[in-house]
């Protein structure tokens, strides 16, 4: 595979609502995410990506864009995104930008004329179709938000848009090619003012069916998953291709985009050289044990699950390409409270995870907050959630029969607020996010978990994953664990997780240990230097003896082997 400048990068997701609050109104903002640069430099960070800062309602905090060219005074200026970028740059470090356009928001100029005149020039930039001969709705899909997918065009009672997402976030027509033009020519104008790359959200869902028509009814609401209107919609390729001709191809932009669901024969045209993006993300583990009832009848993801799905990823996409590799992201809930049962959660076991994702093929994304170990928080009653699917989530779980408590512990476990707490950055009031009251409670574990208290403890997961990311780029290392192929070790041992990267002879046999007992592992060869591991200053991880070695209780390891 040809070689490109991102392949061996380390990511970041600012989430700035919840970043850092320079100006006391309790909303993080761009000033705040130039002053940390530094902080994030020295963890490792090659490339920022910064969730939407674009003028919004913040119906769906910032993925309902009302204005694609500007950014929103509640996060900065103009001037603030060119002196991130210049700032960053002096860091040699990378801005990359979020891209929603499934999705505009219904306070866009584009939405607003096409209600003046659905029959228009911008009645053709969304789906608008007439109400069914009977006067219901032009099709039964479930929105991804709760609902249904068709909302009255405002000022048209005849007249029926079409949202995937929230009635605030009309769906873009991606047939018409006068919007192409015009996504095409917005996203130039970034890629010059010198970002370099974007994100790009929900991106399947922009091809749609060539005729709309129900799907099988999926529960007591009357409605069907979305998921049924995507599987039978065909021949996204042409417009990803198309877009990736016109924009990040030129510009010799990094583009990842957000794909669920993606066929195994689709992956080379994905991601492959020349693919519709630079990488993915691989959401293999996220969507593990999902429900079509709902958050309160998932299944949790155990360390055996986790190690499948992730192999399962690596295996599919292989040398192909590039996978990006999270735990976390701002639509998931903390990836240490997910991955690890709760009973053996600790600075350890958040290490041991930390390596086992970070060391895979792939370009590893770090979502913030999770270098500092940040968990979930447990909510206590509807009214502490922001997030619209939660609300959603926490109305079904209720409808489908389950308590208070229930509901509460579904929206708990699975909530996209807990990633959006604010990030905790000291141990003074409103862990140091902001001097005024923050727009989403802080996470009251704060005084424990906080970055300035583990600046300087060597044993702090902060420290764990700079160490990570200088392993990666020491250059003793950094070919293998960039190109370097991956084979999973000892696969069906319970709760080991190991895989050899490899490259060139070099071999680095990555293992870890997910639960408290020790366990013994048979090695391939009867090398076994160790060049990173999670344990506590002082202690040392165990010899091989007899072709096997001993791991500790979420001990993680790499060694040369
Ligand atoms: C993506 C975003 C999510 C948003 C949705 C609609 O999944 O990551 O936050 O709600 O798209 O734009
Ligand atoms: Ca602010």
């Amino acid at each position: 595979m040809e070689k490109k400048w991102w392949q061996d990068k380390i990511a970041y997701q600012v989430y700035p609502k919840s970043f850092l609050d320079s100006n006391g109104d309790g909303i993080g903002d761009i000033p705040g995410v130039i002053s940390k640069l530094d902080y994030l430099k020295q963890l490792g960070v090659d490339i920022v990506w910064l969730s939407p800062v674009y003028p919004s309602p913040l119906a769906d905090e910032g993925y309902d864009i009302s204005d694609y060219y500007g950014i929103d005074p509640r996060f900065g200026t103009l001037d603030d995104v060119d002196r991130l970028i210049a700032e960053a740059k002096k860091r040699n470090m990378y801005i990359v930008m979020d891209l929603v356009v499934n999705h505009c928001s219904d306070e866009h100029e584009w939405f607003r004329k096409a209600c003046e005149d659905p029959d228009g020039k911008y009645g053709h930039y969304f789906y608008i179709r007439e109400r069914n001969a009977d006067g219901s709705i032009p099709t039964n899909w479930r929105s991804y938000f709760g609902g249904n997918c068709w909302e009255p065009l405002p000022g048209h009672p005849d007249k029926y848009y079409l949202h995937v997402f929230h009635k605030k976030q009309p769906d873009l027509n991606w047939e018409n090619p006068e919007l192409r033009e015009d996504v095409y020519r917005m996203i130039n104008w970034w890629l010059d003012r010198g970002i370099a790359g974007f994100r790009i959200d929900a991106i399947i869902n922009i091809k749609k069916p060539m005729i709309f028509r129900d799907y099988p009814v999926d529960r007591e609401d009357g409605l069907s998953d979305i998921e049924c209107m995507l599987e039978d919609a065909q021949g996204i390729g042409k417009f990803l291709a198309e877009m990736q001709e016109r924009t990040f191809g030129p510009h010799d932009a990094f583009s990842v985009g957000e794909v669920f669901n993606e066929k195994k024969e689709e992956i080379p045209n994905f991601i492959g050289e020349g693919g519709y993006f630079s990488s993915m993300f691989d959401f293999g583990e996220t969507i593990f044990g999902a429900s079509t009832k709902g958050w309160y009848d998932r299944k949790p993801c155990l360390p055996e699950d986790y190690k499948r799905c992730v192999f399962q990823s690596q295996r599919s996409v292989g040398t192909v390409g590039f996978l990006s590799n999270i735990i976390e992201n701002h639509d998931e809930p903390r990836g240490v409270s997910r991955y690890i049962p709760a009973e053996e959660l600790s600075a350890r076991s958040k290490k041991a995870l930390a390596g086992a994702y970070f060391l895979l093929r792939g370009i590893p994304f770090i979502y913030q907050g999770q270098e500092i170990g940040m968990e979930n928080k447990t909510f206590t009653s509807r009214e502490e959630l922001d997030d619209i699917s939660s609300l959603n989530e926490y109305d079904v779980a209720l409808a489908a029969g389950c308590s208070r408590e229930e509901a509460l512990a579904a929206v708990s476990a699975y909530s996209r607020d807990n990633a959006r707490t604010p990030v905790q950055w000291t141990a003074e009031e409103n862990a140091g996010f902001t001097t005024g009251t923050p727009w989403l409670a802080v996470n009251p574990n704060y005084k424990a978990i906080n970055a300035a208290a583990e600046e300087d403890d060597p044993d702090s997961v902060l420290n764990f994953y700079r160490r990570l990311s200088q392993l990666r780029k020491n250059p003793e290392y950094h070919e293998a664990l960039t190109w370097g192929s991956l084979k999973p070790w000892l696969e069906t041992q319970k709760n080991l997780m190991a895989y050899v990267r490899e490259l060139g002879g070099q071999r680095i046999l990555v293992s870890v240990n997910m639960q408290c007992e020790p366990q013994e592992m048979t090695l391939p060869t009867d090398r076994y230097d160790v060049i990173l591991s999670n344990l506590e200053s002082g202690q040392e991880p165990e010899q091989p003896s007899g072709g096997k070695v001993k791991l500790g209780g979420w001990q993680m390891t790499a060694a040369l082997i």
